[in-house]
């Protein structure tokens, strides 16, 4: 049951409202409800509260909507779809109540239903970022820029998705823009990403991938003071080239731009993420920060941006169904992403997987190859007052049996085009390749594809420091 505020907020966002409300009762009623047996059943939830479960690697859930209306961060379910989830923490919220049909071998105690979640808050979020879309749309102006920034599993992507999806089924088309390259959501990992998103795209089972993402390849999953010049010129790349498109495109521009950041785990995690976040405000002409319940990021935020007058430091709270992930649970998502990349999403009760990579020998001399960054020397191996770096330079690099189990970025622009490396620096990604196998007498190299088809002359591959082993 929803209170007053809440009913005319639903209603404002254009969410669905229950035909009958019963009163006007205040939310956050603290009680979470642990199941004791998974059985295939019907569970029937109240309004405001969601079903979580956190599915093991190994284990499926299988979910079916059957009466009402249900979403999974943001995205709705179809009604008498089943939809498989598996090795993902899932809460399914509804607003005004529904009956779900559970099955799976996913573990009992791992599934349970609570009303304390902050969706309210998200709803009230999404509500101040529809007013800030309206007056730009009127103006011609930008909509809002949304920073989401918090430590590491503080629900940054969710909160960003769950924006995202609530201004898509209002029929604006946001640009999601995921700049967590360690983890790469939406485009692959080692990568930033920018997809303009729309209603027609979104599903339970794709989330953004539908839409085809520009891509800058950093070709590492961590960013460290070693390789942070060459991520805040790709973020400023990402950002010029946003522009240019929302430059063009008025609803774009006034729908605005969401953006999902990495988090940190350590102090210096922490100092890099605040100068990461000062390049982000700035060459996205960011607006609107959130928090994620982080009062001493939210107080350093606050005496940064808050004075400008430009920006809106805002602190929301996170989930209390969040599952934490240790650095092997972390790991383990980046290699699956690699995996599905190539070989498809798991699908319920299905062992094989859905798409068929393609492997393709290819001439190792007819290839241009490039490594991020050239030979790195230690500290010690420096000269002394030798304080120059190239991180941000391609090299070209000599194949070696090293490259085998690489990941290799495929370029939009082939070095006929560009010649000279800087091209290629300030070139987009069209896709990724795995490398099985080199034999440098036989002058070939074994790729895989993530489809069939014969790779371009002349393309560049520009191979980073992330290794696939299948
Ligand atoms: N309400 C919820 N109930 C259960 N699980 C949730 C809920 N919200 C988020 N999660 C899960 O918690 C995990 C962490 O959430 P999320 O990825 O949004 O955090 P994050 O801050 O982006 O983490 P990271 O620092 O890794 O980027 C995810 O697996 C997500 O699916
Ligand atoms: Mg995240």
């Amino acid at each position: 049951m929803l209170c007053c505020r809440c009913k005319s907020v639903l209603a404002k966002c254009g969410l669905r409202r229950p035909k009958v409300w019963k009163g006007d009762i205040h939310h956050f009623h603290f009680q979470s409800h642990l199941f004791t047996s998974l059985t295939m059943s019907s569970r029937v939830l109240k309004a405001e509260s969601e079903l979580r479960c956190e599915v093991s690697e190994g284990e499926v859930l299988g979910v079916k909507l059957v009466k009402g209306a249900c979403e999974l961060f943001g995205i709705e379910l179809f009604l008498n779809k089943e939809y498989s989830f598996h090795d993902e923490n899932i809460a399914l919220f509804t607003w005004y109540g529904c009956t779900l049909e559970i099955s799976g071998n996913c573990s009992h105690e791992k599934l349970y239903e609570s009303d304390k979640t902050p969706m309210v808050s998200y709803v009230n979020t999404h509500m101040q970022l529809e007013a800030k879309r309206d007056v730009a749309l009127a103006n011609g102006d930008n909509g809002p820029r949304v920073l989401i920034v918090g430590p590491n599993d503080s629900c940054k992507s969710t909160t960003a998705r769950i924006l995202t999806a609530y201004a898509a089924r209002l029929d604006r088309s946001p640009m999601y823009v995921d700049l967590d390259a360690p983890q790469g959501l939406v485009g692959f990992p080692g990568c930033i990403a920018a997809v303009p998103v729309e209603k027609t795209g979104i599903n339970i089972d794709d989330g953004f991938s539908t839409f085809m993402p520009l891509l800058y390849y950093l070709g590492n999953t961590s960013i460290t003071t070693s390789n942070i010049d060459l991520y805040k010129s790709l973020v400023t790349l990402l950002a010029n080239k946003i522009q240019q498109r929302l430059d063009n495109d008025a609803d774009s521009r006034a729908s605005g731009i969401i953006m999902n950041t990495m988090g940190w785990s350590d102090n210096s995690g922490y100092e890099i993420l605040l100068q990461c976040i000062n390049h982000y405000v700035s060459v996205f002409s960011v607006d609107v920060v959130l928090v994620m319940g982080h009062d001493r990021l939210y107080s350093s935020l606050t005496s940064t941006f808050g004075s400008t007058g430009n920006v809106t430091v805002v602190n929301l709270p996170h989930s209390g169904g969040v599952v934490k992930r240790d650095a092997d649970t972390r790991r383990r998502v980046v290699r699956n992403r690699i995996k599905e990349y190539f070989y498809g999403p798991y699908r319920l009760r299905s062992t094989i997987t859905t798409l068929s990579p393609h492997r393709q020998d290819l001439r190792l001399s007819s290839l241009n190859m490039y490594r991020i960054g050239g030979f790195q020397l230690s500290e010690g191996m420096r000269l002394i007052g030798d304080s120059s770096s190239n991180d941000t330079a391609l090299t070209k690099l000599v194949p070696s049996l090293d490259l085998k189990n690489s990941i290799a970025a495929v370029l939009h622009a082939s070095s006929d085009e560009g010649e000279q490396e800087t091209l290629l620096e300030h070139s987009n990604v069209a896709g990724f390749i795995w490398i099985a196998h080199i034999d440098l007498e036989q002058d070939t190299i074994t790729t895989l594809l993530p489809c069939p088809g014969l790779l371009p002359n002349n393309i560049s591959l520009v191979v980073g420091a992330m290794k696939y082993i299948d």
